[in-house]
């Protein structure tokens, strides 16, 4: 994935926007040479209708969390695109141990403190034939908002770390030097460096948790993620099990 000029001159600040995926897409959409919004980063105060995965919403509080879109080009084949993702929760939990705080990977995208979820990360591609023409990585993470909707198991910064208030701006200069820092990882080194850390921060692989598919519970243990992203897990009797996305949930 390549990534080129600073930070200051590629991020747009706005102060309210329906989603900054919708806005990062609006751009490509009206962009004739859309390479140009290759590294640019869409920073807003508040979404109107924030999006999740699976259709859901997105709900932070105004001007109290992160609430970005990183638009990249990149060097990944639509095959690989899950390593995206692997790239950003990376970035995610060194984000977090940067402010001494130990984060981990829920499969396939929401990062955890003490299973309550404190990000989110929505990624949409535009593919075309064999590449990715470009990638909107968007991120929510929790912030200084420390209260949330009765029955979401969430946590922010703040509320984990007791510190007053963080700057929204520094934090996600840092959050995007960070990924950087892993696309680079991955240019360079290749598949296998990013593999190895995010198994080591992923949650199920060292004990059995329960997991929910086709309305049935089971235990299992998280053996691997293949290549496309898959979850591949180990039920107690040795069998394995394989599930793309949606298929299977992590009951915490
Ligand atoms: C999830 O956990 O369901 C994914 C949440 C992703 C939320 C972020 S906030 C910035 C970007 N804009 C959106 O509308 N969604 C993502």
């Amino acid at each position: 994935m390549s990534i080129k000029n600073s930070f200051d001159e590629q991020i747009i600040h706005l102060k309210e926007v329906d989603s900054t995926n919708n806005h990062a897409s609006y751009l490509i959409d009206n962009q004739q040479d859309a390479g140009v919004l290759c590294g640019k980063i869409i920073f807003a105060d508040y979404q109107t209708h924030g999006r999740g995965a699976y259709q859901n919403m997105w709900l932070s509080e105004c001007c109290k969390n992160i609430l970005v879109s990183f638009i990249v080009c990149p060097d990944i084949t639509p095959k690989d695109q899950f390593y995206i993702s692997k790239i950003i929760s990376l970035s995610l939990v060194d984000f977090f141990a940067e402010n001494d705080v130990k984060a981990q990977i829920k499969w396939p995208n929401d990062i955890l403190v003490s299973y309550k979820k404190i990000s989110g990360i929505l990624i949409e591609n535009s593919i075309q034939g064999n590449k990715i023409n470009h990638s909107i990585v968007g991120v929510g993470v929790n912030i200084n908002q420390t209260v949330f909707p009765n029955g979401l198991k969430a946590t922010s910064l703040k509320k984990i770390t007791g510190k007053e208030y963080y700057n929204l701006l520094k934090l996600v200069k840092n959050l995007w030097l960070l990924f950087e820092k892993y696309s680079n990882l991955y240019k360079i080194q290749g598949y296998q460096a990013i593999d190895k850390k995010y198994f080591e921060n992923l949650i199920g692989t060292e004990k059995f948790m329960r997991y929910k598919a086709d309305g049935k519970e089971f235990e299992a243990r998280i053996t691997d993620i293949d290549e496309f992203g898959r979850l591949i897990v180990k039920d107690k009797t040795g069998d394995e099990k394989i599930f793309g996305f949606k298929e299977v949930e992590i009951i915490l």
